[in-house]
């Protein structure tokens, strides 16, 4: 991606107070004669220097401050350390939980566009921005996806199923097939037979929408981006009256059958790296859950 830096810094606006400089990652701003000056190099675009300009004198022209958000209202004054309720931000992550009920009610599609551009507000590898959003908007797309899903894990469960395939597998191919079999075969076929028999959906739960998060190869990080902007976006559902539930079968049916991408019109060098299932939630909790405890490591050097 070609990074560009700031397109203008007002000269008459511009106090020297160098404000930009101090905190421009790149290096490639400069005071000359009082004055900041963009030295041309190539920059990561970050924009925190038009950010942190106090008179408002650096414009980008490829950044937009401002996010049209559709569906709540934007603040776009920055918050300063410390500025923020750290009980309610807490309460809010521990409130987040795996959704498996849904109601059968459609999500707008301004509302997914908008957790889209929520997702957006993570950091990125070198500010990449590499990553990639595929909306299924009703129930009827989530379910056609879970059924190439399905025919996935289908032919997978045939596979495994086979002793003779599992005893191959396990001298050529680091026993992946076994440990499968032993880990997820049973799971899978109640899952497969539920659907079949009774239409129960174990896999997206019922959910009516779902937002695929993935990373083209141009990203340096794609996977650690997609996954931050995923974490974004599952807070964000929350605080938006929306159930929500990461469905790892269907990333990893999408890694090993191209075809699913293929389907979703996704290019064959993008990788999804999640697949969150969304919908107005039918549970409700009283209280947060804990988390086993943990004992982090404290270095003495
Ligand atoms: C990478 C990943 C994949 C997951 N895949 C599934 C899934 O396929 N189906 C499902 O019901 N839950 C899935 N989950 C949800 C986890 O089971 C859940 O996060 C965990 O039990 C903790 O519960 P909580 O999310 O309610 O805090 C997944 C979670 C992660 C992080």
């Amino acid at each position: 991606m070609k990074k560009t830096g700031p397109h203008s810094i007002n000269n008459e606006a511009c106090t020297g107070c160098g404000e930009c400089i101090r905190v421009c990652p790149d290096k490639v701003i400069a005071l000359v004669e009082k004055k900041a000056v963009f030295s041309g190099e190539s920059c990561l675009d970050c924009g925190h220097c038009a950010a942190v300009c106090p008179v408002q004198a650096i414009h980008f022209k490829t950044l937009s401050c401002k996010m049209h958000f559709q569906t709540f209202a934007e603040k776009r004054e920055w918050l300063p350390f410390g500025g923020s309720d750290i009980t309610n931000l807490v309460q809010l992550m521990r409130s987040r939980r795996s959704c498996r009920n849904y109601m059968d009610k459609t999500v707008s599609r301004e509302i997914l566009c908008d957790l889209v551009k929520i997702g957006t507000t993570a950091p990125s590898g070198t500010n990449s921005q590499g990553w990639t959003f595929t909306i299924l908007e009703n129930r009827r797309q989530v379910v056609v996806f879970g059924g190439f899903v399905a025919s996935f894990f289908k032919a997978l469960n045939r596979k495994a199923a086979n002793p003779f395939l599992r005893i191959m597998a396990g001298i050529f191919l680091k026993d992946n097939l076994g440990r499968y079999y032993r880990s997820y075969y049973k799971t899978i076929e109640t899952g497969l037979h539920e659907w079949d028999s009774k239409g129960k959906d174990l896999l997206f739960h019922g959910a009516t929408a779902a937002i695929l998060v993935g990373g083209t190869p141009k990203a340096s990080c794609p996977a650690e981006d997609a996954l931050l902007a995923t974490q974004n976006i599952l807070l964000a559902a929350h605080a938006m009256g929306l159930g929500s539930c990461l469905i790892g079968f269907a990333v990893e049916a999408m890694k090993h059958d191209p075809s699913i991408k293929k389907r979703l019109s996704i290019s064959g060098d993008e990788s999804i790296y999640a697949v969150i299932a969304l919908g107005y939630p039918a549970e409700k909790y009283q209280f947060v859950t804990g988390r086993k405890v943990i004992q982090p490591r404290m270095v003495t050097l």
